[in-house]
């Protein structure tokens, strides 16, 4: 008999679904039966992906999000549970960097990485958590279903890395806040927990990968290789799923085994 996990009935939010991870988690949840709403700025590859998914014979909706803007991000929530039902699982995906050594990191420079990164990612999961706890506070016992926000941080996050500090300090804000969530939320069967990924191609550091420098990166790494976005499919199935009700405050490491 084999182990199956099965998402019929819930409803996903993917925040930065237009590309890279947000783009597989979406196409991986929906897969898995879940209906996914795919929310970023470039509404043109949300549809894309909204096509893809359709054709695999998934559900999918698309929704204009800027996470930088709280009131795009009220709209965007509630766009959501109009069209699709109550959000269940939030992936808290959207993310920027910048390469820069911490003397040369600028106002600017930090409020683009601590805006989406940290503002932008704690309100979206407090939109999204609000409306969670009414769910939860309003069911009749034993019929909330449950709540799962999975955090999408970094092993920047838990190991400090050249020429990328100011982002490496947003995604360990990102690491606390998903404890945080999980203590206050947890009791209200909504789970939090963050997945840190390792070096993934994907279109935030395509580039790099080309590079001299980015070449001496992937030969420094344990098992000189840099991951594809579906090594993340089997974690981000579980952690959306029931099964995973009693892991909460987690922060899982994907990352072939860098940051040990
Ligand atoms: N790839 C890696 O090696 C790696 C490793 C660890 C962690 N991560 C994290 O994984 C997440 C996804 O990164 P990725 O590698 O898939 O990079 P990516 O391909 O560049 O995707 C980033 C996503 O974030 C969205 N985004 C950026 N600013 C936004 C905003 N203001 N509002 C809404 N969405 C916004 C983008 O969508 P729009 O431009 O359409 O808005 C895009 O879909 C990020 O949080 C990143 O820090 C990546």
């Amino acid at each position: 008999m084999a182990y199956s996990i099965d998402l019929s009935g819930r409803v996903a939010f993917i925040t930065g679904a237009s590309s890279g991870l947000g783009a597989q988690f979406a196409r991986t949840l929906a897969r898995a039966g879940a209906g996914v709403v795919l929310a970023s700025r470039r509404i043109e590859k949300l549809k894309e992906l909204r096509a893809r998914i359709e054709g695999e014979g998934g559900d999918a909706h698309v929704i204009e999000l800027d996470v930088t803007d709280h009131a795009s991000i009220k709209s965007a929530v509630a766009h959501a549970e109009t069209e699709m039902g109550s959000i269940d699982i939030l992936v808290n995906n959207s993310g920027v960097s910048t390469t820069q050594r911490l003397q040369d990191v600028t106002p600017e420079d930090y409020d683009f990485i601590f805006d989406t990164n940290v503002k932008g990612a704690f309100f979206v999961a407090q939109e999204v958590g609000k409306r969670m706890l009414a769910r939860s506070r309003g069911a009749a016992p034993g019929s909330f279903t449950g709540g799962r926000i999975i955090n999408i941080a970094s092993m920047a996050g838990l190991k400090v890395l050249p020429q990328i500090g100011a982002y490496c300090m947003s995604k360990a804000a990102v690491v606390q806040m998903t404890k945080a969530m999980a203590m206050e939320w947890g009791k209200f069967g909504i789970n939090t927990n963050a997945i840190c990924p390792g070096y993934i191609d994907t279109e935030i550091n395509h580039r790099h990968w080309q590079t001299e420098q980015g070449k001496k990166l992937i030969d420094m790494l344990p098992r000189k290789r840099v991951g594809a976005p579906e090594n993340l499919d089997a974690l981000i199935v579980m952690l959306a799923s029931d099964q995973s009700h009693f892991i909460n405050g987690a922060v899982i490491a994907a990352d072939d085994g860098f940051a040990v």
